[in-house]
């Protein structure tokens, strides 16, 4: 039977040298003369390096911009989006993705025909981030102000969403009479919200004691009254997706998935800017590093990153990492279960999320033989338990590649007290029995509004995955014990 491949959109054939932004991860520096020179150099591959995170960044509040974001960065780079409602019967080999829901993201090169059953160099990160979602009937009066009702996104840290210039975003579903229902992202850009502080004269205990309400304190206002009755939430929107969207003036809002986010942009900090402060580094930075690292190896290798929404809260869902997501694509991929059986066994999948560096005020709460510091390499994340998926293979596979990427690594294991965290890579490891290491670039204050991360973790994390997806077959398989 000759099958059509369900490619959704037609882009420019996969060209060996990429144009676009390609990121300088080599050090190549041997030709340098002094060491002074060579830190030259490697600063400025990390300053265009950062650059381009910001930019990611900015254009990414939410978990839906951030998948479309990745989805423009694959197809300037020759990927072709795959349709998951048509057929993939007959895939050439060639750099493929496929969005579901969204806000999730697949994308993969295929170096020859699937029967070959070569092995495939899998890496995971996701793309949502803890925050603040608009009830679907938000709109409250109260005093003279016009106020949204808000739900918690994941385990995010309350206190400092306090006195931000927050904005909107998200996804919104809307129709023309009785057309049929279309979806649009949109973003306000905007201070179009603020949660302002109570004022420590109004509460002395503020510093000592302050209990922050979720139902009661933390609802943003958005305007103040006239007088008049309320305005119509849906009618807000519509402006907004119509000032982006002309066809949709007439709309009906149906439905919205929307989120406030810190309109603040990403900088460098500290006073000799080894510091890196932005929003939704957890996990946007890895989202970044994949995306590049996967845009700038060659293609002769077969590799696949995902891109999961829903980590933040759980992962189960359609699109999340305890879903069918990249079960299916593979299933799809290797139709035959022998043959995907046999490709997953001499695979390797790192799940790269964020680590938490040890913060000088708070050392206490780190395991003291386990120190992780800022601009010291991807960090290694274990645990008994195995809430992170982490092995001695997988993480001597994983170290191995840091030392052919010239980089330096470090381990995480939480204190024998404390419930240790997890992420996608445990949830992924289950579903599809694949070797994994869990790793992320540490960081300081995750899930608050604005995390802290060194300058030059990020690009660590970028050599050692693009290492990893030019590495040769036995460099991401180890064999048995005597083998
Ligand atoms: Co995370």
């Amino acid at each position: 039977m000759t099958c059509t491949p369900g490619l959704k959109r037609v882009h420019t054939p996969y060209p060996a040298n990429p144009s676009g932004v390609i990121l300088r991860t080599d050090n190549n520096t041997n030709t340098l003369n002094t060491s002074a020179d060579k830190r030259i150099a490697v600063m400025e591959h990390v300053t265009e390096y950062l650059d381009d995170l910001f930019s990611f960044i900015r254009r990414s509040p939410t978990a839906y911009h951030a998948t479309a974001s990745a989805a423009d960065h694959l197809a300037q780079h020759g990927f072709q989006r795959l349709d998951e409602a048509v057929s993939w019967c007959g895939l050439p080999p060639g750099p493929y993705y496929v969005v579901r829901n969204d806000a999730s993201l697949i994308a993969f090169t295929l170096s020859s025909e699937p029967q070959a059953g070569l092995p495939m160099r899998m890496a995971g990160a996701h793309t949502d981030s803890p925050g603040l979602k608009i009830k679907p009937n938000p709109i409250q009066m109260h005093h003279g102000y016009i106020q949204l009702g808000v739900e918690m996104y994941g385990g995010l840290l309350l206190a400092p969403w306090f006195d931000r210039n927050l904005s909107i975003a998200g996804r919104v579903t809307w129709a023309c009479g009785t057309a049929p229902v279309r979806c649009s992202l949109i973003d306000f850009k905007r201070a179009a919200a603020v949660i302002p502080s109570l004022a420590i004269h109004l509460d002395r205990e503020a510093n000592e004691k302050r209990h922050i309400d979720k139902q009661t304190d933390l609802v943003p206002v958005i305007m103040l009254t006239d007088g008049a009755s309320p305005p119509d939430f849906n009618e807000i929107i519509r402006k907004e997706l119509a000032s982006q969207y002309p066809e949709a003036a007439t709309a009906t809002i149906l439905a919205s998935d929307l989120f406030l986010y810190d309109l603040q942009p990403p900088c460098r900090a500290g006073l000799n800017s080894e510091l890196v402060t932005a929003p939704r580094l957890d996990n946007l930075l890895s989202c970044h590093a994949l995306l590049r690292a996967m845009t700038a190896s060659a293609d002769n290798r077969n590799r696949l990153i995902v891109l999961n929404n829903h980590e933040e809260i759980g992962s189960l869902s359609m699109a999340g990492a305890q879903g069918p997501f990249l079960r299916s694509v593979l299933q799809r991929l290797y139709p035959d279960p022998d043959l995907l059986q046999r490709v997953i066994a001499r695979s390797l999948f790192i799940s790269v999320d964020n680590a938490h560096a040890v913060h000088p005020n708070f050392a206490a709460k780190h395991d003291p033989d386990h120190p992780v510091g800022l601009n010291q390499g991807p960090v290694i994340k274990f645990n008994a338990a195995q809430r992170y998926a982490t092995d001695a293979i997988t993480a001597g596979l994983f170290r191995q590649l840091c030392t052919m990427a010239d980089i330096p690594c470090q381990e995480f294991v939480m204190r024998n007290d404390m419930i240790s965290g997890s992420t996608i890579g445990p949830l992924t490891a289950a579903e599809i029995g694949v070797p994994t290491v869990d790793v992320g670039a540490p960081q300081l204050a995750m899930h608050s509004i604005r995390e802290t991360i060194g300058h030059l973790d990020g690009w660590y994390l970028l050599k050692v995955m693009t290492t990893f997806f030019g590495a040769e077959d036995s460099h991401i398989h180890c064999p048995e014990p005597g083998l």
